[in-house]
């Protein structure tokens, strides 16, 4: 081997452990910037070297080119479903049958179960031959599934080759690794938040999403839809002996795969329904939608011995938490103004419990959706939802339609301001309110801009959005700059000391040294999220050059097409747009990129994360940040495993238990200054 050929070996093993150390362990151990320097260097050297690559190495994680269609692919071994119970009583009857079946000399008392939640996503087979990961296929009927090897490889928790860690246990000549590849809740909320965002479709529940993410002929979409996987079964494996559920658990999470932390092993029947119970009620409190748990018999010897009828095997079985959908009195249809101006309907409903929690409102997606489904008031209709994702109205109960109901009409004018409502283009149905000084937009749009995503001012709310607005101290989201103006209008406000708005004021002023992408997020041009608005601001640094930007320099740029280009150039060219532009600036916002400093990354606290907490003896708040942010370091809000190091002052607060239970180190005023040789 070359000496190139040894050191791309030795990142791709060190860049694979530290994606397993983030993405299955949720424990890293480097920054995010050591990390990237290590892929940037792989990058490098694959670059110069292209006939080094190989599909194992992490940088083809990114997506490959689209296909045409998925191969089919024959399961060696059936991906069999299970058979369900609903309460108490079908498990009895489940173990009874078992007993019945078991081998002389056994009874059901033998028995060793492993319990695991049922994962609500879709099922995957990935083999690996040599340790390398050569093919991921789709379940399917359960004997035939496709090829998605492509999208599997750009999930980041699976691993492209076995063992990841050095400790892990030999990699065997092949292995069929069975699991669920799904989408967490949080991601998945967030995900469709950004699909609103650029007018997009968006998805049911995180099911339907990582399905629909999973397969997507060009993987590259795949690689930017935040999935993950849990393993918990194989299919075969050659060259490892395996006897048990448990064993064959604790051997994938050795081989480095995600293995569900949330596994009961035990001999007690008792214990099994004591779980099911357990994680019954607590399901909400789950990262992923689990829809049931699965109780499976652990000796892989008598699960044989018990077999397989028609596509269930008797050896398993999934007790099914109950539907999170409830039927109720929808009693009337109002509509909420977004940001954008975009009208959408929602139903208040009679209260009704829906697994646990009191639902009064749910969502009705669009007037689109409305008619097609002819949901109308005073119908009963099926409410469902699922995990945090907010509730949803389903369909009408139409037998229970009362005789006089009428078909709703979506309104004509906004319900704040009282405008005609309008189409924005011809061939979209929805409907929008285009009075740019609707107050009701307008809250929305400074409770955008204000938010973490965008301009991230600490204490703004959407309270005090709707406070300032109403109050006519905002009258567009400039105004926000001009407050300090306003002080004393302010401190008449009820609830408004002194110090709030003291600390009000400082977080607005701080915030104008937000990086410029930060500014163009909180702008809210249609389709114009954190995302896209890096992009722009990496290739037109400042507004004058966004400005003056053609809709083909726009689409030229990356990930830009001709939607997104359309609907920026379109924003910059309204005179009201342009006013408010000229406001800011005279409002002291800088509105470019600050220029990149060369030493940048050599800076004392790059890489570094602080949290701080308390009083410090000099130091205001903002003013710690802008000392830790001008020698390199980034202040986050919360402490976590990524947190380097907390600033302690006086009185601190919880932050400092958690550093403590993390084990995070601590620093004062003083020690922050010696860190940064200062
Ligand atoms: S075991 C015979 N374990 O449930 C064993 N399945 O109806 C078959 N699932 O298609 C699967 N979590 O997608 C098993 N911990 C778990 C599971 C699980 C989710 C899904 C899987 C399968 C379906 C079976």
């Amino acid at each position: 081997m070359s000496d190139i050929e040894k050191e791309i070996a030795a990142l791709r093993r060190e860049i694979n452990y530290h994606l397993y150390r983030y993405h299955t362990l949720d424990d890293p151990i480097i920054s995010d910037a050591e990390y990237d320097a290590l892929m940037n260097r792989l990058r490098q050297l694959e670059a110069e070297h292209p006939e080094l690559v190989t599909p194992d190495s992490p940088t083809q994680r990114v997506g490959a080119p689209p296909l045409d269609a998925f191969e089919k692919v024959n399961h060696p071994i059936p991906m069999t479903s299970l058979n369900n119970a609903f309460d108490d009583g079908d498990m009895h009857a489940w173990l009874a049958r078992i007993g019945r079946l078991l081998p002389d000399g056994m009874t059901v008392d033998d028995l060793e179960f492993v319990v695991e939640p049922k994962i609500d996503g879709l099922a995957v087979a990935l083999t690996y031959e040599n340790g390398i990961l050569t093919r991921g296929a789709t379940r399917g009927d359960g004997q035939v599934g496709e090829n998605v090897t492509a999208n599997i490889r750009t999930i980041k928790s699976i691993p492209l080759s076995i063992p990841v860690s050095p400790d892990g246990p030999p990699a065997p000549a092949r292995i069929e690794v069975r699991g669920e590849v799904y989408m967490p809740i949080a991601a998945f909320n967030e995900f469709n938040r950004q699909q609103a965002e650029k007018g997009e479709k968006l998805f049911a529940n995180p099911r339907n999403a990582a399905a629909g993410s999973l397969r997507q002929l060009d993987s590259r979409i795949t690689a930017e839809r935040p999935l993950a996987f849990f393993a918990y079964a194989i299919g075969y494996v050659e060259g490892a002996d395996i006897r048990t559920q448990k064993e064959a658990l604790d051997y994938l999470a050795a081989l480095g795969f995600p293995v569900n932390p949330d596994i009961l092993h035990t001999r007690s029947f008792d214990e099994v329904l004591h779980f099911i119970h357990n994680w019954m009620t607590r399901r909400d409190t789950l990262p992923y939608d689990a829809d049931g748990v699965v109780v499976k018999i652990n000796d892989f010897r008598l699960q044989e011995h018990l077999g397989v009828v028609g596509n269930a095997p008797r050896w398993a079985i999934a007790y099914k938490f109950p539907a999170r959908e409830a039927t109720t009195k929808l009693l009337e249809i109002k509509v909420n103004v977004g940001r954008t101006g975009q009208i959408t309907p929602y139903a208040n409903l009679e209260p009704v419990n829906i697994g646990g929690v009191t639902v009064r409102q749910a969502t009705l997606h669009n007037f689109e959706d409305l008619a097609k489904k002819d949901i109308r008031e005073g119908d009963t209709v099926v409410v469902k939802r699922a995990g945090d994702v907010i509730p949803q109205v389903v369909k009408p109960v139409l037998d229970l339609r009362p005789p006089d109901s009428k078909p709703y009409r979506p309104p004509e004018v906004c319900p704040t301001c009282g405008e005609k409502l309008a189409r924005f283009r011809e061939d979209e149905v929805a409907l929008f309110c285009i009075n740019s000084a609707c107050p009701a937009q307008l809250v929305r749009q400074v409770e955008y801009f204000v938010s973490r995503s965008a301009m991230d001012i600490e204490g703004f709310g959407i309270k005090i959005a709707e406070l300032l607005v109403a109050k006519g101290l905002i009258k567009d989201i400039a105004d926000i700059y001009f407050l300090a103006e306003k002080r004393e209008e302010l401190l008449a406000l009820e609830g408004f000391a002194e110090k709030k708005v003291d600390n009000l004021l400082a977080a607005i002023e701080a915030s104008k040294q937000q990086p410029f992408d930060r500014f163009l997020t909180g702008l809210g041009i249609r389709y114009v999220g954190s995302v896209v608005a890096r992009l722009l601001v990496e290739a037109f640094p400042s507004i004058d050059a966004l400005q003056q930007a053609s809709q083909a320099e726009l689409e030229a740029i990356d990930g830009i097409g001709p939607r997104i280009a359309e609907s920026i150039t379109a924003w910059f060219s309204r005179p009201a747009n342009q006013a408010l532009i000229e406001k800011f600036r005279r409002a002291g916002l800088k509105l470019r990129m600050a220029p990149r400093s060369p030493e940048a990354a050599s800076r004392p606290l790059a890489g570094l994360t602080f949290v701080l907490t308390g009083t410090l003896p000099t130091w205001s708040r903002e003013e710690a940040k802008a000392f830790i942010e001008q020698h390199g370091g980034k202040v986050t809000g919360s402490v976590s495993k990524k947190t380097s190091y907390v600033v302690v002052g006086e009185n601190p607060g919880s932050k400092l238990e958690k550093a403590r239970q993390l084990g995070i180190p601590t620093l004062d005023e003083d020690g922050l200054r010696r860190l940064a040789g200062a």
